[in-house]
Order: structure tokens, then C-alpha cells, then sequence
């Protein structure tokens, strides 16, 4: 049994099918640069067959990436596995990830085939996806609640067609851990030519163990994990790359394997993922979370201080903590702006989007002497919207609060290129300056969520707000971010109208 366990990352897939977290070409490029930098062995990168937008999204990671496999979803059909071939012509390595139900439920109920039907679908599919690459998955869905015997036929049929990964996935998250465990066992003990492919596991949270399951699984000998930065997905959410990972490194001593992850771009990832998708991380979060390494107790803290050990089984700076350090401030120039950028794997599509960037970096090096990577990373995400879908634009805002007296809002904002001011009163300074926007704009959409995280520590650290709308089944996150937090959510919410109302194709629209 080789001890390399892969890392199959499916943040920009099934991390996407979250509500609201649909993510634009460039932003799916951003993440899957920093997978790369992290050295996720596998990226999967979208469902190409799934839209146009998710289509070029994968095509344009697969033609930006170089040292990650980059991967595409295809369900069991020719014109799926033909989409994802095209989608990945340019990838220096490229694989097709293919799949069908195979529980009784899901071929009975959903499918509405027979078991041997759909084996010979499954077969049917691999043998098309090879003849585009040599690397193809194939996924029995729902595997958790299979028979495992016909998991046998069907995994052992598809490798003699040439599936070179065998997924096991608990679709819905119903899986235990010692009998999933088992259930890897048995496969690999049970199907003769097992050892001629790598199994793998994909593990929803429904129940909140896709964690501890993916781990059982890699016990009794699955090489691959599929998992998502900050356990992003579906429903729950997926198994989280960082708690695997970390998991696995260590505790060497139960595990045997290890992965090939640079653990200190696990932090910024996490950062990187939730600016961009607006999901923010509990502050409890194992590994990623602000407090994850905070020591609160004057007893675990006077251990700390006298042996580290005595409280901490992981290094906060091995996880990337110690990489928000201070990159620029006041006096930085734009050379210095554009090489931090691209150290960070950021591309701004033009001159002049670099420029708005560099305007906006300056204004806020004016009134916060610290600027972190976390920092840059809020302003390049301003600027890609503004860039890209500026319909609504943040002109100014005077607010007034006083105890006792109703919040006033007094906002001027820019509807494509016009000038617009609107008043409001509201029971606080947000919803008043909500208020006043709704007041100009009329969307009639309805506000699902709003949420504040300090980017950085200190007072003077930027509020980044997310704010999430729906209206007619489309679901939006919008983020704003900017020193005065009732500044940040006006941008965040004039982002959210914008992709409303854009007709930029995003990734996977949830509509
Ligand atoms: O959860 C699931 O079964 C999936 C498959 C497509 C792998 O996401
Ligand atoms: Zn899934």
C-alpha cells in the first residue's frame, strides 16, 4: 500500500453548488492558482456540460494551471464526457471525472434504469472518457447507501475499461465512520483488479462526520480525499481540506501516509475562498478558524508559555497563520503594488483595472499604516467587480447615529454613469443606508443574510461585509469591504445588485 495519500480538491465544484456561492471565470482562476501554490494534486474545476459559463471557467483554469491535474465533471452521457474533453484540451494534465447513481433509491427513483443498465452505462462512459484522456475517475453516487456487492461488479467492470480512480462517495452524508471504513475494506478486498486504481473518497457533512469518514476510509486504504477549503458544498458542505490534511500530518503515527500539501497556503487559501465566495469561517473552525489558535485560559496560556507543547499538537504558523505579514504601507509604489499582486498569483485583467486597484490600495494606506495580503486581496475583489459589472457604484455616505434618535442615511451612489441620492431612516445605520439604496433602485430582492468579519486584527483593520440576495430563484452574494464598515456594506450591497442584475455569465448561476 503506498503511503501518498491525493488531494483531490472540489471547491470550485461541489464547493460551488452552494447557494450563493457561484464564482466568476477569474475568480475560479484566482482560487485555483492559489490550490496550486498549496499543491493540491487534483483541482476540480467545474461541470463543463453543466453551462457556457462553467464551460470556459474550466477551460481557463485548465489552460492557467501547470503542476495541479486539473479535473472536469461529466455525468455518464457522450455529450457530458465530449464537453469535458474540450473543456480540457489545454491542461498539462487533464481528467475526466465521470458518474452515475448506484443505489437502489437513486437508479429506481432518479434514474429509472436497472442495476445492469446502468453498469453498462458506466462502462460505456469510461471507455468515451478514454478515448479523450488516460486519467479518468469514475464516482458510483450515493455509493454510501449502495449494495456493496454491486459496487464490486460495477467498480471492477470500470477498471478493466480504464477508470485509473475509483470514488466512493457518501452523497448524502449518511455514512458512519467505522462502517465506511469497512466498506473501503471490503471494496478493496473484495474486487479483483482493485489494485489496478486508486480508491478515493468524497464525503458530505449532513451528519457532521464527512471528516471523520473520508479519515476511516484512508485507514483501511483509500489514497485519494476529495474535500473543499473551509469544508465548502452542497447542503453541509464537503470534508475540509485543512482538517485531512492536518489530521493526517499530524498524527504520521496512525495514518502512515502523507500528502504533498504545503500546509503554510492552507490560511490564505481559507482567506482566499471566503472573501471570494463570502462564506465566512466560525471563529471556532478547527485549523482555519480565528481562534483555532487562541489560548484564552490563564492555565493552557501559562503552559504555552512555558512549553508550547503542553497545549498546542500544531504550529499556527505551519498552517499559514504567520503569513499575514505586514507587505506594504503608505509610501509602497505601484512596482511594489503589481510585484506583491503577483507574488499572490493575482492577475487583474487590464492597465486600468490595475490602476483602480492601486488608487483604492493608496486610500486605504492613508488611513491604516498596516497592509496585508488579506487587504489586497478585499481590494482586488472590489476592483474585479467594479471593473467588470459596474452598473451601481459607491459615490459617498453620511450617516448620523445618535442614542436616542432614529439612524439617518444620506447615500449618492452611480447607476450606470448617473448620479443618484437617496435618504432613509432605519432601525440602525446599515438599514437605513439599505433603505436609501432600496428607495433609488427598486430590486425587490430579498436580503437572505448579512455578516461583518474584521479582515485583520485591530481596530483599524478593514470590515469586510457579506451580503446575500435573492430574487426569482437567483441567489448572490455581494462583498464590500473598506475601514468604516457601514461604507463596506453599501459597497457590499451595490455588489450584490450588481450580480443581480449582471449578464456575465457565473460559473454555476443556481438559477
Ligand atoms: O456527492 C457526490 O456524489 C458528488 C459526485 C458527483 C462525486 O459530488
Ligand atoms: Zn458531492
Amino acid at each position: 500500500m503506498s503511503n501518498r495519500l491525493y488531494i483531490f480538491d472540489t471547491t470550485l465544484r461541489d464547493g460551488e453548488q452552494s447557494p450563493g456561492a457561484s464564482m466568476t471565470k477569474e475568480e475560479k482562476v484566482r482560487i485555483a492558482r492559489q490550490l496550486e501554490k498549496m499543491r493540491v494534486d487534483v483541482i476540480e474545476a467545474g461541470f463543463p456540460a453543466s453551462s457556457l459559463g462553467d464551460f470556459e471557467s474550466v477551460k481557463a483554469v485548465a489552460d492557467a494551471i501547470q503542476d495541479s491535474t486539473i479535473c472536469g465533471l461529466a455525468r455518464a452521457l457522450e455529450k457530458d464526457i465530449e464537453q469535458t474533453g474540450l473543456a480540457l484540451k489545454g491542461a498539462k494534465s487533464g481528467r475526466i471525472h465521470t458518474f452515475i447513481s448506484t443505489s437502489p433509491i437513486h437508479m429506481q427513483m432518479k434514474l429509472r434504469m436497472e442495476p445492469e443498465a446502468v453498469l453498462e452505462q458506466a462502462v460505456r462512459a469510461v471507455t468515451w472518457a478514454r478515448q479523450w484522456t488516460d486519467d479518468v475517475e469514475f464516482s458510483a453516487e450515493d455509493a454510501g447507501r449502495s449494495e456493496p456487492d454491486f459496487l464490486c461488479r460495477i467498480f471492477e467492470a470500470v477498471i478493466k475499461a480504464g477508470a485509473r480512480t475509483i470514488n466512493v462517495p457518501d452523497t448524502v452524508g449518511y455514512a458512519v465512520p467505522e462502517q465506511f471504513g469497512q466498506l473501503i475494506h471490503f471494496l478493496l478486498e473484495r474486487i479483483p483488479n482493485s489494485d489496478q486504481a486508486i480508491f478515493s473518497v468524497h464525503c458530505h457533512n449532513d451528519l457532521g462526520m464527512a471528516v471523520a469518514n473520508s479519515l476511516s476510509a484512508v485507514l483501511h486504504g483509500a489514497r485519494q480525499v476529495e474535500c473543499t477549503i473551509n469544508g465548502l458544498g452542497e447542503r453541509a458542505g464537503n470534508a475540509a481540506l485543512e482538517e485531512i490534511v492536518m489530521a493526517v500530518k499530524t498524527r504520521k503515527d496512525v495514518f502512515q501516509c502523507d500528502t504533498r500539501i504545503d500546509t503554510s497556503q492552507i490560511v490564505p487559501a481559507s482567506r482566499l475562498v471566503s472573501g471570494i465566495t463570502g462564506f465566512a469561517v466560525q471563529p471556532n473552525k478547527a485549523i482555519v478558524g480565528a481562534n483555532a489558535f487562541a489560548h484564552e485560559s490563564g492555565i493552557h496560556q501559562d503552559g504555552v508559555l512555558k512549553h508550547r507543547e503542553t497545549y498546542e499538537i500544531m504550529r499556527a504558523e505551519d498552517v499559514g497563520w504567520s503569513a499575514n505579514k505586514m507587505v506594504l504601507g503608505k509610501h509602497s509604489g505601484r512596482n511594489a503594488f503589481r510585484t506583491r499582486l503577483t507574488e499572490l498569483g493575482i492577475e487583474l485583467a487590464s492597465e486600468e483595472a490595475l490602476n483602480a486597484a492601486f488608487a483604492r490600495f493608496k486610500e486605504l494606506a492613508d488611513k491604516k499604516h498596516e497592509i496585508f495580503d488579506e487587504d489586497l486581496h478585499a481590494i482586488v475583489s472590489d476592483e474585479t467587480v467594479a471593473v467588470d459589472q459596474e452598473r451601481y457604484k459607491f459615490i459617498s455616505l453620511k450617516v448620523s447615529t445618535e442614542t436616542g434618535e432614529l439612524p439617518h442615511a444620506s447615500i449618492t451612489i452611480s447607476e450606470e454613469g448617473t448620479e443618484r441620492h437617496a435618504e432613509s431612516t432605519g432601525s440602525g445605520p446599515v438599514d437605513a443606508t439599505f433603505k436609501a439604496i432600496e428607495s433609488q433602485v427598486n430590486s425587490g430582492a430579498d436580503l437572505l443574510l448579512y455578516s461583518v468579519n474584521a479582515i485583520t486584527s485591530g481596530t483599524d483593520s478593514q470590515g469586510e461585509v457579506t451580503v446575500r440576495l435573492s430574487k426569482a430563484g437567483k441567489i448572490v452574494n455581494g462583498q464590500g469591504a473598506d475601514t468604516d464598515i457601514i461604507v463596506a456594506s453599501a459597497k457590499a450591497y451595490l455588489s450584490a445588485l450588481d450580480k443581480l442584475t449582471s449578464t456575465i455569465t457565473r460559473a454555476h448561476p443556481q438559477v
